[in-house]
């Protein structure tokens, strides 16, 4: 596809209508997923920013009903009608967030994810440092709820101190990736840092 302004109804917006996902994201993490195997049937995984929820239809999907998933985001999610989803209004910088976690889901995740972003200022610097800082602290959620061995994938603005968060992903993890999925737009600066097999 060529790169360009962004055209809201373009091939991936329409796919995603047609195949009934809520959102284009959907592509990128089963593009992710598919490339790393990321997900099993029967895990736990935990969506950060995960409203509206094509994140949540797809990893809905391939954990199956005997799985379990837990969204988060500042705008609440309409029902996916699948009973292993579980959706919560949070924001990830509340104080009493771990509290609020553990009281949905009291076990470890398998596997979390961040879609979250920012709202865009239009000022570069900065939203690469507020989108760093929500990768941030999803991964610290990954390391207080994530399981050893767990993975974790996690959205941010190429940019400002993206090579020092690879770092300390390196230093976390067996495997450390950068996807730039073919759904995302043209234009936009993001990427997913994907961490295989935290030690
Ligand atoms: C790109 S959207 C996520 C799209 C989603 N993955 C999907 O597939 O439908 C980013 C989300 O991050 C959420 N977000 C941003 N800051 C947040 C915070 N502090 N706590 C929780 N959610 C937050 C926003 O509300 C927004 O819905």
């Amino acid at each position: 596809m060529s790169k360009g302004p962004y055209r809201p109804k373009d091939h991936y917006f329409r796919k995603a209508k047609q195949e009934g996902l809520r959102a284009r994201s959907a592509f990128k993490i089963d593009e992710i997923a598919a490339r790393f195997s990321i997900f099993r049937k029967g895990q736990a995984v935990l969506d950060l920013g995960a409203a509206p929820g094509g994140f949540l239809q797809i990893i809905a999907d391939q954990v199956g009903p005997n799985g379990s998933v837990v969204g988060i985001d500042l705008a609440a999610i309409t029902p996916l009608g699948k009973p292993q989803v579980r959706t919560a209004v949070l924001d990830v910088l509340a104080q009493d967030f771990d509290a609020q976690l553990d009281a949905l889901h009291p076990g470890a995740f398998d596997v979390v994810v961040s879609d979250l972003a920012p709202k865009t200022s239009g000022i570069r610097s900065t939203d690469e440092a507020r989108s760093l800082a929500l990768a941030g602290v999803a991964l610290s959620v990954s390391r207080r709820k994530g399981k050893p061995q767990g993975h974790f994938i996690a959205k941010l603005f190429m940019g400002g101190d993206f090579e020092k968060f690879r770092a300390e992903l390196r230093a976390l993890f067996d495997e450390v990736k950068v996807v730039r999925p073919e759904a995302t737009r043209g234009a936009s600066m993001e990427v997913y840092l994907v961490g295989l097999r935290r030690r």
